[in-house]
């Protein structure tokens, strides 16, 4: 995985150490700081002379932030893949690592202060997807939170199907020892688009007998799913939909909340809920996220697309009560037993940062980031012709992700992966991280898409960020042009 560029955010403003958290004004610190991005930190005054961790003494609030091996001049174009830590969250982490070491469970100084800690971010996060405090469950990650919802649903249609039977309700559908005898396996609906984190989920569910699965299409008119196809799928045994609110791969915004109200009405009268759940990675950070105006049961939240480090969060409307949450794990009770383990404290600091952040700052990032993918978008056309250009991530009547171009440069020899690898400055993918080993096979999310082969195999993702500016498209651009120059010109 490339990483983010270097850049200068540290250096262009003289003395590079303690700029970007003095400034209060967001828009100096944008400019100077987002363009290009810092990885390491080293926490002043976090160390005494010999090296020794100086936990007694206050964190002085100053991190210096550099890339190490990183090439001045590349262009980091890659945000979808992951996003690099803001300052802040840098900082927000050094401090929890440095004041809010103790194990949160305890009840001297050190302790409280990493469950405030925790307390403070949880309400971050909470706000940041429209939910309660209680409502957020953190988690390693995004692949983490998928698998505990798809978990959790199959616990909960097991506990109603045994409760049904014990009030003398009986079906005789197939017989299935995981569940109760008497009793249909339990289906779930995916899209044919989702993360693996989803889709190999589900399929491991089915191979393993434990679930029947649909995937539904997307359509290749819209490139997204149609409410409509997935009331269709819905079976008497469905007990969870999971479709993610935007693509990673097109941008294309999937109509979750339309979806959450037409199978609301189907719902009611069943012995068992189906449950909503959507994978929110992509959308988090770019556009608004309203867990309770979606109307879903469980939003994914992943920090790392967010400029937060790589934890995640599960929102559960009213864990345990409202929705079903079954952990996956057994331990010391930590996050009120749904998931065990001595809490993160830094790493759920970071993330209640970043959350803080996308709360001040939504319309500034979101409006930044369209502005730039559309000047993105115009000089391609403008260097390479229209009719040289498709873009991947344009469907009529879909809305998309602000930040997200997916190109494909027309030509025989111009393979998304050849083009990359001739490009001298652009970090960019061509399609989701978690599909490198598909070799040169076009992204099947495009082929689902409608996307014709020839076109997909050229397919390039590029997902601009908070700081990307018209000069990095200039520039891209401009690479992007010599690499078709010079892959034209090999016979
Ligand atoms: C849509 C989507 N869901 C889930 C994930 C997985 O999250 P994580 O890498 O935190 O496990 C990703 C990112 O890779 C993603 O893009």
């Amino acid at each position: 995985m490339s990483q983010p560029t270097k850049g200068s955010s540290f250096t262009r403003d003289g003395d590079s150490r303690d700029q970007s958290h003095r400034t209060s004004d967001h828009r100096a610190r944008h400019t100077e700081s987002f363009g290009h991005h810092h990885a390491h930190t080293h926490p002043s005054g976090a160390f005494d002379d010999h090296g020794h961790a100086n936990l007694g003494r206050p964190f002085d609030g100053l991190v210096h932030t550099y890339i190490p091996d990183m090439d001045e001049d590349k262009i980091y174009m890659d945000y979808n893949a992951t996003t690099p830590l803001e300052p802040e969250v840098i900082q927000a982490i050094t401090k929890a690592l440095h004041e809010a070491w103790g194990n949160p469970s305890s009840s001297y100084t050190a302790g409280v202060k990493a469950k405030a800690a925790i307390a403070q971010a949880r309400e971050n996060v909470a706000r940041l997807v429209g939910g309660k405090p209680e409502d957020i469950i953190f988690t390693s990650g995004g692949t983490e939170a998928n698998n505990l919802v798809f978990h959790s649903a199959l616990e909960a249609y097991r506990e109603s199907c045994r409760t049904a039977e014990q009030g003398g309700d009986s079906h005789h559908h197939r017989d299935n020892s995981r569940t109760s005898s008497a009793w249909p396996r339990p289906h779930l609906i995916i899209s044919n688009v989702e993360h693996d984190s989803v889709r190999l989920t589900a399929e491991h569910l089915l191979k393993d007998a434990q679930a029947d699965v649909t995937l539904v299409a997307v359509s290749k008119v819209t490139g997204r799913v149609e409410v409509e196809d997935v009331l269709t799928a819905v079976r008497p045994n469905t007990c969870l939909i999971s479709i993610m609110m935007a693509n990673n791969e097109t941008g294309v915004m999937m109509p979750i909340r339309e979806l959450c109200q037409r199978i609301r009405s189907v719902s009611g009268q069943r012995h068992h809920r189906i449950l909503l759940h959507t994978d929110a990675a992509q959308a988090i950070g770019k556009v608004g996220v309203d867990a309770r105006d979606l109307g879903v049961d469980y939003l994914t939240i992943v920090g790392h697309k967010f400029y937060a480090p790589r934890i995640g969060a599960l929102y559960v409307n009213g864990p345990g009560s409202t929705t079903p949450l079954h952990p996956m794990m057994f331990g010391g009770g930590q996050e009120r037993n749904f998931r065990p383990g001595t809490e993160n404290t830094p790493m759920i600091a970071g993330l209640g940062k970043a959350a803080e952040l996308v709360i001040s700052n939504l319309p500034e990032y979101e409006s930044h980031m369209l502005d730039t993918r559309k000047y993105l978008e115009e000089r391609l056309q403008a260097v390479f012709g229209k009719e040289r250009i498709h873009f991947n991530s344009h469907f009529p009547d879909s809305e998309s992700l602000p930040n997200t171009c997916n190109v494909s440069i027309l030509g025989p020899r111009l393979q998304g992966r050849k083009v990359l690898s001739s490009c001298r400055r652009l970090l960019a993918s061509v399609g989701a991280a978690c599909h490198t080993h598909r070799g040169d096979r076009p992204s099947h999310i495009l082929l689902s898409c409608g996307i014709p082969e020839e076109v997909a195999a050229n397919a390039l993702r590029l997902s601009v960020g908070r700081g990307t500016s018209r000069a990095d498209v200039d520039v891209v651009v401009e690479d992007l042009r010599n690499a078709v120059e010079t892959l034209e010109s090999l016979n």
